[in-house]
Parts: C-alpha cells; sequence; structure tokens
C-alpha cells in the first residue's frame, strides 16, 4: 500500500481529533491538588521513596524534539492535521508530570537529579531510529509507569503524593491508549512476518526494563506491600492489553474516555 493511499485527507476525520481535544481539555482544567497539607514525608518514607520520585521526575521531562520530527515526517501519521497539535499537547503533559513531582521534591528539600544513567540509556534508545521504535521505547516507560505510580501511591502516608500518583495514573492510563493507536497506525502497513517481529522486540525490550525497574526501585514497592510477583503480573497485565490494542488498532476504540 502506498503512503498517499493511507495518507489522511485535510476534509476526512482524524483519528487524533478527539486525542488533541482531550489533551487541551486536561491543559485547560484546572490542577486541584492538595499542596496546603502539613505532611511531610519521614525520614523512612524519605529513604524508601525519595530516589525513586528523583528518577521518574527526571524520567518525565522531554523536550520531545527527535519525536516531534521523526512525527512530522512520517508518511503517514505527518499528513494528519491533528497529530503534531494533539502530540505537542502530549508532550506538555508529560512535561507538567515532571513540574509536579519537581515541586513535590522541593516541598519535601530532596534535591533534583542533572542525570541518571537508566534514564539516559532509554534517552539514547528513543534517538535510534524512525517513529516506530522512537514511540516504541516511549510507551515501554509508559506501561512500567503504571505499576510505580500505583506502588508509589500506597507506599507513603502523604496524601499530597498519594492525591499526585492519582492525577499522573489517570493520565498515564490514557497514554496507552494514544500510543497504541499511534503504534497501531504506524505498523498497519508492515506484511504480518514484520509486525510479529516488532511485537516480539516489544517484548524483549518491555521485560528487560521491567526487571531493571524492579531492581532499582524495589524498596518503594516493597514499602508498599507489593512482592515481585505483584509488580510482575500488574506490569505484564498492561503490556498485554497493550499489545492487544497494537495488534488490533481500531481507531474507534482508541479513542479517550
Ligand atoms: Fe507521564
Ligand atoms: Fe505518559
Amino acid at each position: 500500500m502506498t503512503s498517499s493511499a493511507l495518507s489522511f485527507p485535510a476534509s476526512a476525520s482524524s483519528p487524533f481529533e478527539r486525542w488533541h481535544r482531550h489533551f487541551l481539555h486536561n491543559r485547560d482544567a484546572p490542577c486541584t491538588l492538595p499542596w496546603q497539607e502539613p505532611y511531610h514525608l519521614s525520614p523512612t518514607e524519605l529513604r524508601v521513596a525519595g530516589r525513586s520520585i528523583q528518577q521518574f521526575q527526571l524520567g518525565e521531562w522531554a523536550r520531545g524534539r527527535g519525536l516531534k520530527r521523526r512525527a512530522a515526517s512520517h508518511p503517514v501519521l505527518g499528513t494528519d492535521p491533528s497529530f503534531l497539535p494533539a502530540l505537542e499537547l502530549f508532550i506538555a503533559e508529560e512535561q507538567g508530570h515532571s513540574a509536579i513531582l519537581g515541586r513535590f521534591l522541593d516541598r519535601e528539600r530532596i534535591p533534583r537529579l542533572a542525570n541518571n544513567w537508566l534514564d539516559g540509556v532509554f534517552r539514547r534508545l528513543r534517538k535510534l531510529a524512525g517513529l516506530d521504535v522512537c514511540v516504541t521505547v516511549l510507551v515501554t516507560a509508559e506501561v512500567l509507569a503504571m505499576p510505580f505510580y500505583e506502588a508509589l501511591r500506597d507506599a507513603t502516608r502523604s496524601s499530597l503524593l498519594r492525591s499526585i500518583c492519582m492525577r499522573i495514573l489517570r493520565d498515564e492510563a490514557a497514554h496507552l491508549k494514544y500510543q497504541a493507536l499511534t503504534l497501531g497506525l504506524v505498523r498497519r502497513p508492515l506484511s504480518g512476518a514484520a509486525r510479529t517481529i516488532c511485537s516480539l522486540g516489544h517484548s524483549a525490550l518491555f521485560h528487560g526494563t521491567a526487571l531493571l525497574l524492579w531492581q532499582q526501585h524495589r524498596k518503594m514497592f516493597h514499602a508498599a506491600g507489593w512482592s515481585f510477583a505483584s509488580f510482575w503480573n500488574d506490569a505484564r497485565r498492561w503490556f498485554r492489553l497493550l499489545q492487544r490494542r497494537i495488534e488490533n488498532c481500531d481507531p474507534s476504540n482508541l479513542v479517550p474516555l
């Protein structure tokens, strides 16, 4: 199939139009988090969760220049009039997560990280190839963000941190659908064999990263009452859901709630 046969004419309904509206709505909705709560993390909570929050605050922040460049030059999605505007708002939403976590770190007098080796590996991986690889690496981190924030939500007695995690979890659950739409459409022109290879590569990346994530954050998971088995099962459940959505890729289902 040629790229022109797949391109989106300006008059056609864009599968990303609703996502654009969703991100706009999120951006303009008031952000109500209980910043005034008097509770501060105890020394034990700082020890088990501080480093984890630092790492995710850094990981959530990206300019997204490479992603936008790849998206703009993509022969199919680049022609969708809503794709790039939605992507810009998606990147801004991720930066918003980083800003919220950064404000929490400042409030708890935990220094922000300037760099982290795992974050650096992910940033380099995203630069390796085209839009497919870039989004695949990005969404792998987003799948693992689900068990991470579910555990962080319960790891301390801070209701502020709990509210922050719930807010981010709500956004990330939508991101998984949004990225499944992107990857599903990017992979649609591929042969069945090529799609299987993509899926196997993604699965290997996901499982390797999940093991690293557990190794880096197991103290925080334990504080929230999670065992390795509960982490592994939850992470794999989110990943299977993502893979099903990519494989089936029905744009009419992959819309915001
Ligand atoms: Fe995020
Ligand atoms: Fe996300």
